[in-house]
């Protein structure tokens, strides 16, 4: 019995030495202190060491493309580490280039600042800001499509380019246990910097979609940052615009034709919406009010999974039918499609057939 005793006591002794031992080895080990970042070769930081680069970032405000959470699955989180940061992990490696392993971007989430570090990113990220907003239209479009509108703080202002995305955070609930970010195209107008409007796609078990669709309502507070993204419409050219999108793809191609209207801009531009049935089309007025207030706009949804029963009169089949159809030269036009990674590469090939310049065809393409 003395034994025993006298054996359990000895083993709860060394677990407690071992459970310190641990303690202060992460309190000196993992202690970096005080850090040197500089960013850009312009900006000089000092920030507590031990971290992700991405959450250090996030600490100073300037906040990078993260759709995962800092798990290192999404790939969104890319910056270019030319001092310090360690070996690139083997986590890094699926969602890097040869060409970007060369430059030196690496995966923020997955790179620890551990000693003096130098990154570089491109500059627009610094205008990128924090928002936590007020929810102020929840709309069912579709069964499926939820139209969200939040207003920001009062006094606090968004600059974006009508094709740029924010990111939306699904905060914890129940059946969720950790914070994520998601990316969200915006498809409010430019020029109303004091509202966010998305158009969001339920997806079975999406942690944000089923808070957007399951838990949010109206009078919720959101938290937000952004803008991101190098899809955005081109200003300075006078090019007739082709617009192809599928789905909550709507989003970037209803900014970019809201900005075409406040700014009066007067090029030609057909919008190629590709759906399955007529129940997956919304804001049909909305495009007829557009065929009338802009310079020369037609609206050309194309429908893939009609029958006779839904007495659709307009175009059948996939939208590749109708650009066939309707495109009949290349001159003078560029093109701007948002829709998932299948559609963007058949309508790529499509658009090329038809002469357009590859430099000429921008895209958003979203899993
Ligand atoms: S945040 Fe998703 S991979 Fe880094």
């Amino acid at each position: 019995m003395n034994e025993i005793i006298i054996t359990t006591i000895s083993i709860t002794g060394i677990s407690a030495i071992f459970a310190f031992l641990l303690t202060l080895a992460d309190r000196t080990i993992g202690n970096y202190g005080e850090i040197e970042l500089n960013i850009n070769d312009d900006k000089d930081y000092i920030v507590q060491g031990g971290s992700s680069l991405l959450s250090t970032l996030i600490d100073e405000k300037i906040f990078i493309p993260s759709a995962c959470g800092g798990k290192g699955t999404c790939g969104y989180c890319k910056v270019k580490v030319l001092e310090g940061g360690g070996p690139v992990l083997p986590t890094e490696i699926p969602f890097l280039t040869e060409e970007e392993l060369n430059n030196h971007v690496r995966l923020s989430c997955q790179c620890k600042v551990k000693d003096k570090i130098k990154i570089e990113i491109p500059e627009e990220l610094f205008n990128v800001k924090e928002y936590f907003a007020e929810v102020e239209v929840l709309e069912d479009m579709t069964s499926v499509i939820k139209r969200v509108r939040v207003r920001l703080p009062e006094g606090e202002e968004i600059k974006f380019k009508p094709g740029q995305f924010i990111q939306l955070k699904a905060p914890l609930y129940e059946g969720n246990d950790e914070e994520v970010y998601r990316a969200y195209s915006i498809a409010s107008a430019a020029g109303d910097k004091n509202n966010i409007e998305l158009f969001i796609g339920y997806v079975p078990g999406g942690k944000c979609t089923t808070y957007v669709h399951k838990h949010l309502k109206v009078g919720d507070t959101v938290q937000i940052n952004g803008p991101y993204g190098d899809f955005y419409f081109d200003d300075e050219s006078n090019r007739e615009v082709i617009l192809v999108a599928a789905g909550t793809g709507i989003a970037p191609i209803l900014s970019i034709l809201k900005h075409m209207r406040e700014k009066n801009i007067n090029r030609k531009a057909r919008f190629y919406f590709g759906a399955k049935t007529p129940d997956d089309l919304f804001l049909l007025d909305y495009f007829k009010e557009l065929e009338e207030e802009l310079y020369d706009f037609k609206f050309i949804p194309t429908l893939s999974r009609v029958t006779e029963e839904h007495n659709w009169t307009g175009e059948t089949g996939r939208v590749n039918n109708a650009i066939d159809k309707y495109l009949t030269d290349s001159e003078n036009k560029e093109a701007y499609l948002c829709g998932n990674e299948k559609m963007i590469a058949t309508m790529v090939e499509a658009l090329m057939d038809k002469g357009i310049p590859e430099e000429l065809i921008y895209f958003d393409k979203f899993d």
